[in-house]
């Protein structure tokens, strides 16, 4: 009889914890929930049943972990999971989310839990892509502040992506503001100073029902953030590219140079199959010579030689990439020659070091490279001397490790 009450009660008790922790947004880990059954299975046993020793063992371990884990969810942190973190979606709190009105303007925009949309079947953005996003990160300093990474660039380029495809967009100060709330709200997600960033993805998409190729009537603006680490498998340590020949990821006078989602869908075959060769990524030619460098399938490339470095120019068919611009500053302040011009695939055999660029890859050094067969080796099997004082120089100013004389950082508390 005693066991049954004792049964009910437990099972009843239990539940409630379950829920209270599905409440919290599951911030309590399963694990904590096996504790605390134990806990309440001490807590509700009779006495005779169990010993004054047994007792010991049979709560103490599991209270010791609970009070750790109650711990980690209070300071917000958890050290564990911030050192596995790769370039994957973990889920947080809150998103932000904005219609535009049927004049094209974006007003009442608001924070919600972090979870599914609702989109017209018909939708432009899934019908035909209509549809841009924007990538850019926030840093946790050692004193606690956070940091953002040039975030009115992200704005002025989703404006002008915007515009190429006909949408109306947010304006820098609706954008801005949208950031900060979504960055903010999610503050407990920022993983801790020099283990990586929080990832802020805002989407800007036709959601207004279409069914001949038209401009949708109504646009939805939205943010997810998401902790992040290193993009490619390989962390820090240099990339392995091949250089692609039948597929291409732009054209001119097509939409290469902004930040449109059919872009990366059109890379994925070339990618997989260079990833099935081993390879960590595919380096795009251009698409009427077959000759000149353009892109990585996630980042802009850069090629070192002596004093000069060289980046494929921003024609059309090169996005306008945040990092990209803010290393040929970096560069040309440390009295490196840069250049913005058609770099030829023949040069990577002359090459002393090739490094990519991107929000997400940050400075990512090349190992190698493949073309026609040959295979083209970079930094003595590390990370060259050049590709490393840039990754220095950007990373530093991003985390607040320097005094940011760009004015490149903005402050959110
Ligand atoms: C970024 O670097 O932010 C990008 O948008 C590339 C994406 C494929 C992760």
């Amino acid at each position: 009889m005693a066991r049954s009450v004792m049964l009910s009660k437990l099972c009843s008790s239990y539940g409630a914890f379950l829920a209270a922790s599905s409440s919290l947004g599951s911030r309590i880990s399963f694990s904590s929930s096996y504790k605390v059954l134990f806990l309440y299975t001490w807590y509700l046993w009779p006495t005779e049943l169990c010993g004054e020793s047994s007792q010991f063992f049979f709560v103490a371990f599991p209270f010791l972990f609970l009070v750790k884990d109650m711990q980690s969810m209070l300071q917000q942190e958890s050290s564990g999971d911030w050192d596995s973190l790769g370039f994957g979606l973990v889920e947080t709190d809150f998103m932000y989310f904005m219609r535009s009105s049927s004049d094209g303007t974006f007003s009442k925009g608001e924070l919600l839990p972090f979870g599914p949309i609702q989109l017209n079947p018909s939708s432009a953005v899934l019908n035909y892509g209509q549809g841009l996003f924007e990538g850019l990160k926030a840093y946790r300093k050692e004193d606690g502040s956070i940091l953002l990474f040039r975030p009115e660039e992200n704005a002025l380029r989703m404006i002008a992506g915007a515009e190429r495809i006909c949408m109306p967009a947010p304006t820098v100060e609706q954008f801005l503001d949208a950031v900060k709330q979504t960055v903010l709200a999610n503050k407990r997600w920022i993983p801790p100073a020099g283990k990586g960033s929080l990832y802020i993805r805002p989407l800007l998409v036709g959601s207004g029902p279409v069914l001949s190729l038209v401009p949708a009537s109504e646009y939805i603006f939205l943010i997810y953030v998401a902790p992040v680490g290193n993009y490619f498998k390989e962390g820090l340590a240099p990339i392995n590219l091949i250089v692609e020949e039948g597929y291409h990821r732009a054209t001119p006078g097509g939409t290469g140079g902004i930040k449109t989602i059919g872009n990366y869908a059109s890379v994925l075959k070339a990618q997989k199959i260079a990833k099935e060769k081993g390879y960590s990524d595919v380096l795009y030619l251009d698409s009427v010579h077959k000759k000149y460098l353009e892109e990585v399938s996630s980042c802009n490339v850069f090629v070192v030689k002596g004093n000069a470095i060289s980046t494929p120019a921003t024609k059309g068919t090169i996005l306008p990439g945040i990092t990209r611009k803010s290393i040929i500053d970096v560069a040309t302040s440390k009295g490196y020659q840069v250049e913005e011009r058609l770099v030829s695939v023949e040069e990577l055999l002359e090459a002393d070091e090739v490094f990519c660029t991107g929000t997400a890859v940050v400075v990512s050094p090349v190992g190698s490279i493949t073309y026609l067969g040959k295979r083209m080796e970079y930094g003595n099997n590390g990370v060259g001397v050049v590709s490393q004082e840039l990754y220095s120089s950007l990373t530093s100013l991003q985390m607040g490790l320097v005094p940011d004389n760009m004015g490149w950082t903005m402050q959110l508390q």
